[in-house]
């Protein structure tokens, strides 16, 4: 579960993201849906801890983030927007790099990495530079390495952005799995598509705020009842200048 009450974060006069109030339960895919400079990633890196809020708490799992860190911060994969890889390292080189990090016990990594390294087709490559893996791969093993420490929740800044279709579908279907064993799965996007095929229920953020929330049938249906800014919104997120993929959008 992740939970975030009146989660705030200025810079200077900027107000990125300004009280939010979400919750995540257990086998869910959150999908944290905004136009590029929304506040997804000042929102992710306020709900992993790589930045302090200036105001609000962080729940994971109930447990505060700001005062027991170490723990919250244990039940976490994060799957970042710009991942780091140390290119240098071999594919089980890294993943055991991670997990010492987590403190797992070199027998439990080896089992768990084994069958990351079947689940993502990288048994072949794993004893191989990351550097020489293509771009899919190499998304692959910072998703092995959030996998590791078997995290009960997962957080994943634009996670399909730059794959290519056939990996793109792995972790729309990975997700789906981690889902079905109880995992939550907060995942953001400025793509309305991807929201639509991969989420449970989605929360819209616009400049800081979040202005709906709803499964995609339930915040079409605003769109098109109520709403004229969710339904600008919509249309700047299918990328469209033409209504008509906004009216096909909102009948479908
Ligand atoms: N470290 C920072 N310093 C100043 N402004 C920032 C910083 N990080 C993000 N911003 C600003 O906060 C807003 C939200 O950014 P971001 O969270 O990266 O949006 P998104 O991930 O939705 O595209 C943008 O206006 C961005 O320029
Ligand atoms: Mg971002």
């Amino acid at each position: 579960m992740i939970e975030t009450i009146n989660l705030t974060k200025r810079f200077g006069n900027l107000v990125a993201v300004n009280n939010l109030n979400i919750r995540v339960n257990s086998g869910e895919i959150y999908g944290f849906l905004g136009p590029n400079g929304a506040g997804k990633t000042t929102t992710i890196r306020m709900i992993t801890g790589l930045i302090k809020p200036t105001k609000g708490t962080v729940l994971i799992e109930g447990v505060d983030l700001s005062e027991n860190p170490i723990k919250a911060k244990s039940l976490i994969g994060l799957i970042p927007d710009t991942p780091a890889v140390y290119k240098k390292l071999t594919g089980r080189e890294f993943l055991y790099f991670v997990a010492d990090i987590y403190d797992i016990d070199r027998k439990t990594a080896k089992r768990k990495m084994e069958e990351i390294f079947n689940m993502f087709s990288l048994t072949d490559k794993a004893d191989e530079l990351i550097e020489t893996y293509s771009h899919g791969m190499q998304q692959k093993i910072v998703i092995a390495a959030a996998l590791i420490h078997d995290p009960s929740v997962f957080i994943l800044d634009e996670p399909t952005v730059g794959l290519d279709p056939k990996s793109a579908k792995l972790v729309k279907d990975l997700l789906r799995a981690l889902a079905k064993k109880g995992k939550t799965i907060f995942m953001s996007t400025h793509i309305l598509e991807i929201a639509e095929k991969m989420c449970d229920r989605v929360g819209i953020i616009k400049e800081g705020n979040l202005i709906a929330e709803g499964t995609i049938p339930e915040l079409k249906k605003m769109a098109k009842d109520e709403s004229a800014n969710l339904e600008d919104l919509f249309l700047e997120l299918t990328g469209g200048e033409d209504t008509k993929d906004l009216i096909k959008f909102l009948e479908e």
